[in-house]
């Protein structure tokens, strides 16, 4: 009766280099719940050794001092250490020290996803051939175990769409812009005191976060090789309150949504600001919260919500990434799940659909100088273009001449024909500032199965 084999009196050991904000997470965790995660794991987890070059600041909890060192060579170097966890962020030394940890045979756990968007195939197959695990939960939605769910959960489906909300730091800023009419820069500033926000800032609101991550999930969930260029990326930082309190008028809510749907023309990346309507359950994600909308051939629509960003979120999702090593080790079963679900050799090229090929409904803010005839123009030049116009407003009325905003809403358009538009609306002499666009999507057909 039950397991021949005990292994609760063996333990891993773990170097964890990086003790930022989601280091010290890991390390509160590592040391707070050791005993819970030694009955959870079948095996004790110690947290062996702790890199960084700042290693005399108080994290606020205690750290034995012999613990502690400055020096990652010998991290990396140490025999004794099972699990690597990688914590500094960036490409580069990342790159290097992750490989070299692998190449000794370490299990390496990272929350690196600009790390593994960009260099993710090396990494990904080097694990492979040294049959040592990578984990990476961390690196995508925060404390919401998004890849456990894809590579386990949902292992049954073919997904067709999955899509959310995958940067807590632009959401945070688009929820407070929407809800408190605050102004961007200020918001901004706040999410990097939260530690939401990424070491370049810009990343988190142009975008290249989210499409980081959308990365790591298309590659996932469709197992095909993605690159970071595959992306079409927008990010948030020239929408203005203006755009804010007009969507809501029209009873949308803008946010930054990622989107990978496998359709009949190919697979789609993109990752922009978007409209939706504001009673979809991606509307209500508010602050620093993520969301991934899965839809799936047998399980139909799937939606996961939780913090995507700060300490003790993404500590959790680093942990579970320990103990599953730690189950593996306990069990004999080292590699029992490939890092992308299946085999690395096994990722197959898939059509891609061109973003010019898109088509949606769309909101544009024209600014334009206040005088007759000026919605004629741009309306025919749209006409022109076989774009449809579903409604218009002007707010307010300056003096002659003063510059004002227009904002229209399209029927469904093609993109290729809306970015020709543009360019020769924008070249009008009317035209008093940048054009802002917005796709609007209902996410109905991205909702089908
Ligand atoms: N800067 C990221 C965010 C951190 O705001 O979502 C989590 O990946």
């Amino acid at each position: 009766m039950g397991s021949v084999y005990n292994p609760m009196g063996k333990t891993v050991n773990v170097g964890l280099l990086g003790f930022g904000t989601v280091g010290s997470g890991v390390a509160r965790i590592l040391l707070e719940q050791s005993e819970l995660l030694r009955q959870r794991a079948g095996m004790s987890i110690r947290l062996a050794r702790i890199c960084d070059l700042d290693i005399t600041t108080s994290r606020g909890f205690p750290v034995a001092s012999d613990i502690l060192t400055d020096d990652v060579i010998s991290l990396i170097n140490d025999p004794e250490l099972d699990i690597f966890i990688e914590l500094i962020g960036g490409l580069e030394p990342a790159r290097t020290f992750v490989l070299e940890a692998i190449q000794k045979g370490k299990h390496v756990i990272t929350a690196n996803k600009a790390l593994l968007a960009a260099h993710g195939h090396e990494i990904f197959e080097a694990a492979a051939r040294h049959g040592v695990e990578l984990g990476f939960e961390a690196s995508v939605g925060g404390g919401i175990p998004v890849v456990k769910a894809v590579k386990e959960g949902l292992v049954a489906n073919r997904l067709q769409t999955v899509m959310g909300i995958m940067n807590g730091t632009a959401n945070y800023i688009l929820s407070r812009m929407t809800e408190e009419g605050m102004a961007f820069q200020d918001v901004l500033a706040d999410a990097q005191r939260l530690g939401y926000a990424e070491a370049d800032p810009s990343y988190d609101v142009e975008g290249i976060d989210t499409a980081h991550k959308l990365v790591i999930m298309a590659m996932l969930a469709f197992g095909t090789p993605v690159e970071l260029s595959d992306i079409y990326i927008e990010g948030i930082s020239r929408l203005s309150p203006l755009d804010i309190s007009f969507a809501k008028e029209f009873g949308y809510r803008i946010k930054l949504l990622a989107i990978a749907r496998n359709g009949n023309n190919g697979l789609e990346l993109r990752v922009h600001p978007t409209m939706i309507p504001s009673e979809h359950l991606l509307a209500q994600v508010g602050g620093a919260y993520n969301a991934f909308y899965f839809v799936g051939d047998s399980v139909g629509k799937v939606f996961l919500y939780g913090l995507g960003a700060g300490q003790m979120p993404t500590g959790s999702a680093v942990v579970a990434d320990v103990v599953d090593v730690a189950r593996n080790l306990a069990g004999g079963t080292i590699g029992r799940v490939a890092s992308l679900g299946l085999p690395y050799d096994m990722l197959k090229p898939l059509k891609r659909r061109p973003m010019d090929s898109l088509t949606a409904c769309y909101y544009f803010r024209f600014s334009v100088v206040d005088r007759p005839k000026v919605l004629a123009r741009i309306s025919g030049i749209l006409g022109d273009m076989d774009i449809s116009i579903a409604s218009v407003v002007q707010k307010g009325r300056g003096s002659r001449d003063s510059s004002v905003s227009v904002v229209m809403l399209t029927h469904e358009a093609h993109e290729v024909k809306v970015r020709e538009a543009l360019k020769r609306i924008d070249s009008l002499d009317v035209i008093s500032g940048e054009t802002m666009v917005i796709r609007i999507e209902d996410l109905k057909n991205l909702e089908k199965a």
